[in-house]
């Protein structure tokens, strides 16, 4: 896709569809007024016979063959001429739906009167060129018919601030980058687990280093782990055929004496429970086990766009959760690399226990920050749904920076407590530490326990359960959450 910015008269864009917007106002924008002129008046006398949706994000798609276009894309702005920026996410997601159109190959974007509260032009500029990106994603790499390339080749963004065209343009590249990480995550999340396993997604980081100055790669197999210590990673690919691989990729874009920042991904390519097995219902959805570990991917793909001026390095840690003869058992004790005890009272529980000996592993690193992400808990589910993602974080300045992030880029998180009280449910009789707690607070409790691998820095942790992916149904599949929220904390790093 090829994003432009440009500062010049409507009249002047030549595109298959110009994008307009319409209020219920009686006052509409100067692009709507403009095209409404050439058009000898049709626009308005479509509004006034209610013929235009007005309700934010509605579209109706007008033939126009007397203009250049040949096809106008209105979108309803509701009643406020001021949106939120949750608002203008709905709207950008809305038209980028029916861009994807066989006669349109090029789209102008005249919404430049459109304002959103708290937010520039770049930041509209970013969420439509993300927008427009994530509806390109077409999942067909397991389908025998291959679905056919999209017709829409480039994006016009117009706008009447020409001082305001450098920040646009820096909004656009940065939008489109991110949704490519974005598809990315959402391309590993949505392959099957008998093709994404620990060994592919280790394929996947070499062929992202392929070329690239600033990336290197390395990857930990489980003889390597075991001379660590990593007692508690391999005791979760105990039961499976699949090898556990632990994945590092440092992005280097800053000097070497710039301590990195680190983000950890949970990459469980297939999540059984192990010998305290799932039920079967949707066990399916458990390929999804991974999206922790796919936004990572999806980050690094970002930051190699954009090549930001940071250093940062992302560890995936991949296996599978299986039950097999050698599979650990409840009960079992294990030594994690940080030399903590281990009673696996649920095997089911596993995240938790592949990231600590991540986490322990991110101490040599001695990092500014670390983010862990993992589809950790079904508790985060109960508790926030699929809208905001769960943060916990041992800083609270971390956590306040994160959630304000997360609401500027519609990426949202929502900060849970860690209060001490919570840690005493983690006690067992045989180990240092019992990997679940009781039946309430699940997700705190498995933030409790990685906190008891992340005292040596500064950390957050995304428990991304609900967000990561879309359950069931036509739209089964996952959303590259939450790879908008990792690239801004980084780049604001800078
Ligand atoms: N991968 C699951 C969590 C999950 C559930 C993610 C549903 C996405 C959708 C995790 O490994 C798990 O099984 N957690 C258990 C923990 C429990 C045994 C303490 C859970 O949430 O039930
Ligand atoms: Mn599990
Ligand atoms: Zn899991």
């Amino acid at each position: 896709m090829n994003f432009q910015a440009k500062a010049v008269d409507l009249s002047q864009v030549k595109a298959d569809c110009i994008v307009l917007g319409v209020s219920e106002a009686k006052q509409q924008s100067a692009a709507f007024n403009q095209i409404d002129q050439q058009l000898e008046g049709l626009l308005s006398q479509l509004s006034s016979a209610g013929d235009l949706k007005t309700g934010l994000g509605q579209t109706v798609l007008l033939p126009t063959p007397s203009i250049s276009g040949k096809r106008i894309l209105v979108v309803g702005l509701g009643k406020a001429n001021e949106l939120t920026r949750d608002q203008f996410q709905k709207l950008s997601t809305a038209v980028a739906g029916k861009l994807y159109h066989k006669n349109i190959k090029t789209a102008a974007f005249a919404l430049g009167d459109v304002t959103v509260t708290g937010a520039d032009s770049a930041w509209q500029a970013s969420l439509v060129a993300r927008a427009v990106v994530l509806a390109d994603y077409q999942y067909d790499a397991t389908l025998s018919t291959k679905k056919p390339a999209h017709n829409l080749r480039s994006v016009i963004y117009v706008t009447d601030d020409k001082a305001a065209l450098p920040a646009i343009k820096k909004g656009l590249a940065q939008g489109q980058a991110v949704g490519n990480g974005m598809n990315f995550t959402r391309q590993l999340g949505n392959l099957p687990a008998n093709i994404c396993t620990p060994s592919y997604l280790s394929g996947q980081a070499r062929t992202l280093a392929r070329g690239q100055t600033k990336l290197s790669v390395k990857i930990l197999k489980e003889k390597d782990m075991r001379e660590l210590g990593m007692g508690s990673l391999l005791s979760v690919s105990a039961g499976s055929v699949e090898e556990a691989n632990l994945i590092v990729m440092e992005y280097k874009g800053a000097a070497k004496s710039t301590k990195p920042h680190v983000i950890v991904g949970k990459g469980i390519t297939f999540d059984t429970g192990g010998i305290s097995l799932k039920p079967g219902a949707n066990m399916d959805e458990m390929k999804f086990d991974m999206c922790g570990a796919a936004s990572v991917f999806g980050t690094v793909k970002t930051l190699l766009e954009l090549q930001p001026k940071i250093n940062v390095v992302a560890i995936v840690a991949a296996s599978e959760n299986m039950p097999n003869g050698n599979a650990t058992k409840p009960g079992d004790v294990v030594t994690s690399m940080s030399g903590q005890t281990i009673e696996i009272l649920n095997t089911d529980a596993e995240g938790r226990l592949v990231l600590c000996d991540a986490l322990t592993y991110a101490e040599r690193y001695k990092p500014q920050s670390v983010i862990d992400i993992a589809t950790l808990t079904g508790a985060c589910i109960v508790a926030l749904g699929k809208v905001r993602c769960g943060l916990f974080s041992n800083d609270d300045a971390m956590a306040a920076e994160l959630e304000n992030l997360s609401q500027e880029v519609c990426d949202k998180a929502w900060h849970l407590p860690m209060d001490d009280e919570y840690q005493k449910l983690l006690d067992s009789n045989f180990a240092d530490i019992a990997n679940i707690g009781g039946p309430g607070g699940g997700s705190i409790t498995a933030a409790c326990f990685l906190s008891r691998f992340t005292k040596k820095f500064t950390w957050a942790h995304l428990d991304i359960a609900g967000v990561s992916h879309h359950s069931g149904g036509t739209a089964k599949g996952a959303t590259g959450r939450p790879v908008p929220l990792l690239t801004e904390y980084l780049l604001s790093k800078v």
